[in-house]
């Protein structure tokens, strides 16, 4: 490989700047959701306690049960537009509209009729009344960045039908979002920590990707809320990848330096570790790490030798077979690898980047927003400038992430009853 390919690789993994206005979306939306949220979806709460009267056993069936050794996250992506989507997207009103992209304007809908098959045994089917069943009394939080919400999205929009109106609420309480089944006395949440330790963007509303600043060294004021969750899920990826430096400081708060990504994702995956190995009682707690979310940011690269410059825009179907972007970098991946490792308590890896890899065809593309407000036409007609290859429709992928951590909840379930 020649020294010019080379460099141009290593800056294809992180995302150009221009991409940096996307990602503030997630927060300008939950601002504008928090205006709108008394007068739409909030249900009264009517104070009524889980009755351990309503508990129903939860049956757990033979193909229920993730076979043990069996890696899940190694599959392909199947036809099935009988079972799925799993939900429609207008049935389901907690979705934000940066991801309904049909209702948007996408006119093509196989992107919400893949099933993600293991190659070597099956996922349970994924059943709300038991999900809620295993959340009776508990709560479910998802903290991190707006990929991480459209997973919260995701599992509120799996489990809202099958609670009548009245017994489900929706509140915004930035930099949180706290779905509520009442009968079950469970709560599904959404925190806002981009980078897991604390930062200057971790205000709800005003902060800027361009002007970061991370404290590699914090997660106390945060953890604060994380603490005593029954089933915590973390991810932090996609705001570290704007240039190969981040402004950061460890130790004394006056001394910043720029410090090179890699070495602060590690920083910030330890302090994290620490603080879960002090906080966390692995006997009543259970920690996942999703893995990188990838982007399809160039289809030079799964178009190789076409002298193609453009994006996932108007891409229909999956990648078939062997397929790794430049943009899910093998040393993040390697760092929380060790961090993993190293922990004296079990964090689940949910491995989901190589069969999130695949899908080209489910991002946003055109039909998602851009700093709050949906694309124009003239933006749309520019899916070279303006197409969100970071963010994924909903119904659509984060939907089959939800699926594999429904499998691991009933595993555990199955563990501790
Ligand atoms: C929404 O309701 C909550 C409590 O019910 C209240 O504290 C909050 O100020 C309200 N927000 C708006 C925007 O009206
Ligand atoms: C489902 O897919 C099959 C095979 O592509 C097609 O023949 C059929 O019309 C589709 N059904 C629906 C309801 O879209
Ligand atoms: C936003 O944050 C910046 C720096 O933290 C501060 O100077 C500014 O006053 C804030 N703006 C608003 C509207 O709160
Ligand atoms: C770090 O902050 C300084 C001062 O604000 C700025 O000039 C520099 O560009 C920043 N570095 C990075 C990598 O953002
Ligand atoms: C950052 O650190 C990694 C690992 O130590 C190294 O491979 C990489 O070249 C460094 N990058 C920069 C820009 O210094
Ligand atoms: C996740 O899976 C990919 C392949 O699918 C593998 O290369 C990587 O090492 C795995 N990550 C970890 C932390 O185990
Ligand atoms: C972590 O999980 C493994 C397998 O599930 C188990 O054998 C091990 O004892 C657990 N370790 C701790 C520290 O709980």
């Amino acid at each position: 490989m020649s020294m010019h390919s080379f460099s141009d690789r290593r800056i294809q993994s992180f995302f150009p700047v221009a991409l940096a206005s996307l990602l503030v979306l997630g927060i300008v939306q939950l601002v504008l959701d928090n205006l709108k949220s008394n007068q739409s979806y909030i249900f009264r709460q009517f104070g009524k306690l889980s009755d351990e009267r309503n508990r129903l056993p939860i049956v757990i069936l033979p193909e229920d049960r993730i076979e043990e050794g069996c890696n899940v996250f190694e599959g392909t992506w199947t036809w099935d537009n009988v079972s799925y989507p799993l939900y429609a997207e207008e049935s389901c009103p907690y979705l934000v509209k940066q991801v309904t992209c049909q209702k948007n304007g996408r006119s093509d809908s196989f992107y919400k009729n893949w099933r993600w098959q293991p190659s070597e045994c099956n996922l349970p089917r994924f059943d709300a009344l038991k999900l809620l069943e295993m959340l009776r009394g508990k709560r479910l939080m998802f903290v991190g960045d707006s990929v991480q919400r459209a997973q919260f999205e995701s599992m509120v929009c799996l489990v809202q039908s099958v609670i009548p109106e009245g017994k489900k609420s929706l509140q915004r309480v930035p930099p949180m979002k706290i779905f509520k089944a009442e009968e079950f006395d469970a709560s599904i949440e959404y925190y806002w920590a981009p980078f897991i330790v604390e930062s200057i963007s971790d205000h709800a509303t005003n902060h800027t990707v361009l002007k970061r600043l991370v404290k590699l060294d914090s997660v106390l004021n945060h953890g604060k809320h994380w603490q005593g969750v029954d089933f915590l899920v973390f991810e932090s990826y996609v705001w570290w990848m704007h240039n190969p430096l981040i402004n950061a400081t460890y130790g004394s708060p006056e001394d910043v330096q720029e410090y090179n990504v890699t070495t602060a994702y590690r920083l910030a995956m330890e302090t994290w570790a620490t603080w879960l190995e002090s906080k966390i009682n692995p006997l009543t707690q259970k920690v996942f790490f999703m893995s990188m979310s990838p982007t399809h940011l160039w289809n030079w690269e799964w178009k190789p030798g076409t002298g193609s410059d453009g994006n996932c825009f108007n891409e229909l179907y999956p990648i078939q077979g062997p397929y790794w972007g430049t943009g899910s970098s093998l040393e993040i991946m390697n760092i929380v690898h060790d961090v993993l490792q190293k922990l004296k308590i079990n964090v689940t890896l949910l491995n989901i980047t190589q069969l999130s890899e695949y899908r080209k065809d489910a991002h946003t593309s055109v039909y998602g927003e851009r700093k709050g407000k949906l694309l124009t036409k003239e933006q749309r007609a520019n899916p070279k400038s303006f197409a969100d290859c970071i963010h994924w429709c909903l119904p659509g992928v984060p939907d089959a992430w939800n699926e594999i951590l429904y499998a691991y909840l009933l595993r555990s379930y199955q563990n501790f009853a």
